[in-house]
């Protein structure tokens, strides 16, 4: 049968697709911006059809309906990261955490973690018969290739991306034609505390470094930061906007990387129109599987990577707590510790926690004596190497605990230093102003 022939045979519609998962199963769902929300919806209208449907998926950028008051008979959700419409179900026992480095999901899935289901989103086929999955390859090709059952939301305003991002039509048992425009991040507002955290951190980036950077306004700013440097990179998890502004400034240009030279490698996008059309069919802008772009040894290849993360809390130790505020689950790992251990094995590699030195309106200092109870350590104390504040920065590896204690002491906000200086005393049986 020509692919043409296995499309047309395959083309139904969301009801019936969706009727072939069974009660108990576990089902994968694409996220970010990929997430199939026309799958996801009917799904949701259908509930009555389904009784305890495990959804397991990471980034929620849609309503997340499945884990609301009243579908706790239909759907179970399994968060492989925490978002804003997935918070308030898991703090609520509705819905459950599963701790996992990102670039592990796709071995989770081929392990302990088996599918029943994936519901993705594609492009329309090209003329060879392969389908992209556009914005969002991450998890989202382990999904498909290791699920017994895939249906696919076949959406012609999702960009085709390039990399290892292609599905054959064979793999996909049901495609589900239904054309929307894709969910949207819009560029965060970046105030003048994520202005000065930028650029501490692009003090430390040089002309020619590979840059990885996280979502929101800290890595915004950063990159409104680097207007002056030359020969950037990029092997990251994900990007936005931003970096479309840098490409077309000249700043970035991937000339200088050792792995990958004169290509941007990433396995998730999210962004504005602008940057889906940006990568559509950009043969510069690779996209790869997780367990690619986010293998620590992976990682290593790139020299002089620069790795920009952010998190909630840093003990006096350097102990980072990222996805969660004492009990409550916010986010999740991510890839946060898979660049941190790359940025380690990275000749020249350094790692950045970046973030503000307050939280709730100034009212909390994240530079704490000690984690909130039932906080997860994210990047632990070994790992840590950069942290920054808006009030400068302070580099930990190597350093000694009190050493680190006095360095985060001086980049926390002035308003909490007195209180970590009892704490450093405390602890250190020292004098905080006679110590060396
Ligand atoms: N005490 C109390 N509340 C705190 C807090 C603290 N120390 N730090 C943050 N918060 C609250 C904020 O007030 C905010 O609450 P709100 O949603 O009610 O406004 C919430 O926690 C999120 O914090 P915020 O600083 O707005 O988050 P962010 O969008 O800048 O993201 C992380 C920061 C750490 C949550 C995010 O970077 C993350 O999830 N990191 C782990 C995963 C990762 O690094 N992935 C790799 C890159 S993609």
């Amino acid at each position: 049968m020509s692919w043409k022939e296995i499309y047309q045979e395959r083309l139904t519609t969301a009801q019936e697709a969706l009727l072939k998962i069974k009660d108990n199963q576990r089902v994968a769902v694409g996220h970010a911006c990929a997430e199939p929300g026309y799958l996801v919806d009917e799904m949701v209208s259908m509930k009555e059809h389904f009784h305890n449907v495990e959804i397991v998926h990471m980034v929620a950028m849609g309503k997340s309906e499945y884990c609301q008051p009243g579908m706790e008979e239909h759907f179970h959700h399994n968060a492989i990261f925490v978002g804003g419409s997935t918070r308030k179900a898991v703090a609520e026992g509705r819905a459950d955490f599963t701790p996992v480095y990102f670039s592990e999901v796709p071995k989770l899935f081929k392990t302990t973690m088996p599918l029943d289901a994936a519901l993705i989103m594609v492009t329309p086929p090209d003329e060879n018969g392969k389908v992209s999955l556009g914005v969002s390859v991450d998890y989202t090709k382990s999904a498909a290739e290791n699920a017994k059952l895939v249906i696919a939301q076949v959406n012609d305003q999702m960009p085709f991306t390039m990399g290892d991002s292609m599905l054959d039509v064979s793999q996909i048992d049901c495609f589900v034609e239904h054309s929307a425009p894709l969910v949207e991040l819009k560029p965060a507002v970046i105030g003048e505390t994520e202005k000065k955290i930028g650029e501490n951190c692009a003090s430390l980036i040089h002309d020619g470094d590979t840059l990885q950077l996280g979502i929101g306004a800290i890595p915004d700013a950063v990159l409104a930061s680097l207007k002056d440097k030359k020969d950037i990179g990029i092997h990251s998890e994900m990007f936005s906007d931003g970096v479309v502004d840098l490409v077309r400034a000249g700043v970035i240009n991937n000339s200088k990387k050792a792995l990958l030279p004169g290509k941007m490698v990433v396995t998730f996008l999210m962004g504005t129109k602008k940057l889906y059309d940006f990568v559509d069919k950009n043969p510069d802008v690779l996209l790869y599987p997780v367990d690619y772009t986010n293998n620590p040894v992976v990682v290593a290849q790139n020299n002089n990577l620069v790795c920009i993360n952010s998190c909630v809390q840093v003990d006096l130790t350097g102990q980072v707590a990222s996805e969660s505020v004492g009990y409550k689950q916010i986010s999740g790992v991510g890839g946060q510790v898979d660049f941190v251990r790359g940025a380690a094995m990275s000749e020249n590699g350094i790692a950045i926690m970046a973030m503000s030195s307050t939280a709730a309106k100034g009212t909390v200092s994240k530079i704490v004596p000690l984690l909130d109870e039932g906080a997860a350590v994210t990047t632990n104390r070994t790992d840590v190497d950069y942290v920054i504040t808006e009030y400068g920065i302070a580099h930990l590896k190597g350093k000694t605990l009190k050493q680190r204690a006095r360095a985060l002491i001086e980049i926390a906000h002035p308003d909490f230093r007195d209180e970590l200086i009892k704490e450093y005393e405390r602890r250190f049986f020292c004098e905080y102003h006679k110590a060396a």
